[in-house]
């Protein structure tokens, strides 16, 4: 053999191990380690802990010390918190590309949840958007706890007189991720036909009623339990996804917004106008590839077609919730809940959204 092709044989083999090391090592559940201690004398919380990858089984509710706030810092006491597919994602650490962020053979972070809602109790003397006595609702790591501590000039904002505690902690992921994905990513005009599939999910629900706000014709994909509720919430037109099937329908969209992920893009593609947009907001669940082959594939496909396809991933902001709270405040924008569940049981929680049949959102609420 020449040594050229030597040369690249022997780094073609050094690229396989190096694949296949990192993907031992990042698929690794390492064993539960103990719980973290309290200092003596520290104030304690009840808050729910994620010591180790796996299933709703290896979530513990404990007592943990109270993190301390700074001078930036608010103190939040939590009346609602919500469950997203974000928080079963972090607790089993799939897929495990994701860990190289959230922690290899172990979460990094044991603290679990990001939606909430409360009220303030203590306020650094450099904040100046909230003081104490102030109901808000926001997103921060850590929110299947008794209290949140976060800077007050981030993802928060003020709670509208005319939306419960519950109702208002299952706004900041869902909402603002529909928000983002039909004005943002989808660029969502006045006039325009758009598809939601997956309209009554936590994301979907949300979704129709913003389409709906920003003027839309508004067609949503749900099963038949559903449709009745789709409507209600705004939808001009439901496919009941167990008797037809959207992509084979006589209809063209401006804008596709995509929660489910079970359609080829070139079956999309055929709904789509020429010039139109599809968002890719979630797809198939996998520990490996497949959650990524759809926004790979859209990547492939985005420079050879005038359709605009692409994934998109939410990101929240004060801006963002502070919209949202008008659109509440004015009655445009509600939240639909399924069930509610005590912070003891999250774990039951996270299991009823991990079957992906809620309809709307499932709430943590902290006085059942
Ligand atoms: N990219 C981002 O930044 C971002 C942010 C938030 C969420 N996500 C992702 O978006 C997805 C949706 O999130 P979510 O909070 O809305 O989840 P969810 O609340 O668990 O969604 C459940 C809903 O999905 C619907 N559904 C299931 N199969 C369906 C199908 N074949 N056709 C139409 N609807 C179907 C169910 O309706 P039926 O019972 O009627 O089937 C149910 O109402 C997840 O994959 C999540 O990871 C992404």
């Amino acid at each position: 053999m020449k040594l050229r092709y030597k040369i690249i044989n022997g780094f073609l083999a050094l690229v396989a191990i190096a694949i296949v090391a990192l993907a031992f090592t990042i698929s690794y559940t390492s064993e539960c380690t103990a719980p973290p201690g309290v200092a003596a004398g520290a104030d304690t919380m009840k808050a729910v802990v994620s010591r180790c990858y796996g299933g709703p089984d290896t979530l513990e509710y404990l007592d943990v010390q109270m993190p301390e706030p700074g001078p930036k810092d608010v103190v939040v006491k939590v009346k609602a918190a919500a469950v997203n597919p974000l928080d079963y994602h972090y607790m089993r650490g799939s897929p495990y590309l994701m860990r190289l962020s959230s922690g290899i053979g172990q979460p990094s972070d044991h603290r679990m949840g990001v939606d909430f809602s409360g009220v303030i109790v203590q306020a650094g003397n450099e904040v100046t958007r909230f003081k104490v006595g102030d109901a808000v609702f926001g997103g921060r790591n850590g929110a299947f706890a008794e209290y949140v501590v976060m800077p007050g000039d981030r993802a928060l904002a003020a709670k509208p007189d005319n939306m419960s505690f519950e109702e208002a902690a299952a706004i900041p992921i869902a909402a603002v991720t529909a928000l983002q994905a039909l004005r943002d990513d989808g660029r969502l005009k006045s006039g325009e036909k758009v598809l939601i599939n997956g309209a009554s999910g936590g994301v979907g629900t949300y979704a129709v009623q913003i389409a709906k706000a920003l003027g839309a014709d508004v067609h949503g994909v749900c099963s038949t339990r559903n449709v009745d509720m789709v409507r209600a919430l705004g939808a001009d037109h439901v496919f009941d996804y167990k008797n037809e099937n959207y992509t084979e329908s006589d209809n063209e969209y401006d804008l596709i917004v995509d929660m489910v992920g079970n359609h080829s893009l070139t079956a999309n593609r055929r709904v789509l106008k020429p010039q139109g947009r599809m968002v890719l907001v979630g797809g198939p669940k996998g520990d490996w590839l497949a959650p990524l082959i759809p926004p790979l594939k859209a990547m492939m496909l985005s420079p050879f077609v005038d359709q605009e396809i692409g994934m998109m991933l939410a990101v929240l902001t004060a801006d963002d919730l502070d919209y949202l709270a008008s659109l509440m405040a004015d009655g445009r924008l509600t939240s639909r809940i399924d069930k509610r569940y005590p912070l003891q049981e999250t774990a039951e929680a996270l299991r009823y959204l991990e079957t992906r049949r809620a309809r709307g959102k499932v709430i943590i609420a902290m006085d059942q």
